[in-house]
């Protein structure tokens, strides 16, 4: 089994003046959620999330050769503007992945971000953030050591992420992921995620994902916060052996093509993580009465027209609506007549299941 171990790189013998790099990295949505962590990123529990495509953060590193002064040395730009308060976040990253990327020491670089949706839209960009960096730093870490093979590339960056942010390790790959150790999942480990490993089936090949916009403040909760929260939180192994067995369950479903099961499990788990919040103390309720709105037409809809189409929601009160390719004309036409109305200026943006990090 790999360990933290093999992610150490003391084998770097090549030196490289200054370069740089340009990656692309997808947000990802929870099929199956993460919330609850041990020390050091670990999973309280398994999960499972489709990548997007749309939803993305591109992210240029430059870099320098300096002298290794025992510090880390970096200029944030967002959008083409130096953003000091994203500063902390990354020397907090760059502090955690030290021990795995002892190089990191050895240069001064620039890193320039920008994301392809709109900024404080509510739509997490940790993920596809830390993704893009963590894709970045494995390209210096190529230039360094060559001979670290394409999986081991990957495999490491993924690890990376993890460490700036659980979920963006689902960010690497595509287009179905698994994070954690799971009883049938060939290959699961808790420290980075890995491609769904079986065949999916046609009617989850270009799922849609449509996120309705309807609250777009800062978190109520950060997500720090709320792993937080599963800490003495009475429900909570329960919650970690429901995850489990939920993903066995979709694991089956993603094989078989049973659209309906699909529907009740990821819909039964955006509720579950809610009734979380709900249920811990101090207790969060992170949706908003457009947020139930927009379930229960969805619910409607589907009853009435039979269109397999489902919701799911992430720590906050925007909408995912997902539903099969096939239906996407009927299901547009419904989110524009009857959901757009509770979104907050009637925005929304339209996504699906993409490939993972690209190299620009
Ligand atoms: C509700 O990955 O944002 O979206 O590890 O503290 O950065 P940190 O948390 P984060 O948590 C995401 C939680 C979730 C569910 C999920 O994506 O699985």
């Amino acid at each position: 089994m790999i360990s933290e171990k093999d992610f150490i790189q003391n084998n770097y013998t090549a030196s490289v003046e200054s370069g740089n790099f340009e990656w692309s990295a997808p947000s990802n949505i929870a099929l199956v959620k993460y919330w609850g962590k041990k020390d050091k990123q670990i999973p309280a529990n398994p999960s499972i999330s489709f990548t997007l495509n749309n939803c993305k953060t591109i992210t240029k590193l430059g870099f320098t050769k300096k002298e290794n002064d025992g510090n880390f040395s970096f200029n944030l730009l967002f959008e083409g503007q130096p953003k000091e308060d994203f500063k902390p976040k990354i020397q907090k990253f760059f502090e955690r992945i030290f021990e795995y990327c002892p190089y990191l020491k050895d240069f001064h670089f620039t890193i320039d971000t920008q994301n392809t949706f709109p900024h404080s839209s509510g739509i997490a960009s940790s993920a596809s953030g830390m993704a893009a960096l963590a894709m970045n730093i494995m390209s210096l870490e190529k230039v360094l050591n060559p001979t670290i093979s394409e999986e081991y590339f990957f495999q490491k960056a993924s690890f990376l992420a993890r460490l700036g942010s659980g979920s963006a390790c689902r960010s690497v790959k595509g287009s179905v992921v698994v994070w954690g150790n799971h009883a049938e999942i060939s290959g699961s480990s808790d420290l980075f995620g890995v491609e769904f490993p079986s065949t999916i089936h046609n009617n989850f090949k270009n799922y849609q994902d449509t996120i309705l916009l309807v609250d777009k403040g800062e978190k109520q909760v950060s997500s720090t916060v709320g792993h937080d929260l599963m800490f003495g939180h009475p429900f909570a192994e329960k919650r970690f052996s429901q995850a489990h067995h939920n993903l066995s369950s979709i694991k089956n479903v993603l094989e078989s093509g049973d659209v309906e099961q699909f529907i009740k499990i990821v819909e039964s788990e955006a509720l579950t993580l809610h009734a979380m919040m709900m249920t811990s103390m101090p207790y969060f309720i992170l949706m908003k009465p457009n947020t139930l709105e927009i379930i229960n037409k969805i619910w409607k809809f589907r009853n009435e027209t039979q269109t397999p189409v489902c919701f799911t929601l992430d720590a906050g009160a925007n909408v995912h609506v997902l539903y099969p390719e096939n239906v996407k004309e009927k299901v547009l036409q419904f989110i524009k007549g009857e959901l757009v109305g509770y979104c907050q200026n009637g925005q929304y943006i339209c996504d699906e299941i993409g490939l993972g990090a690209l190299m620009i």
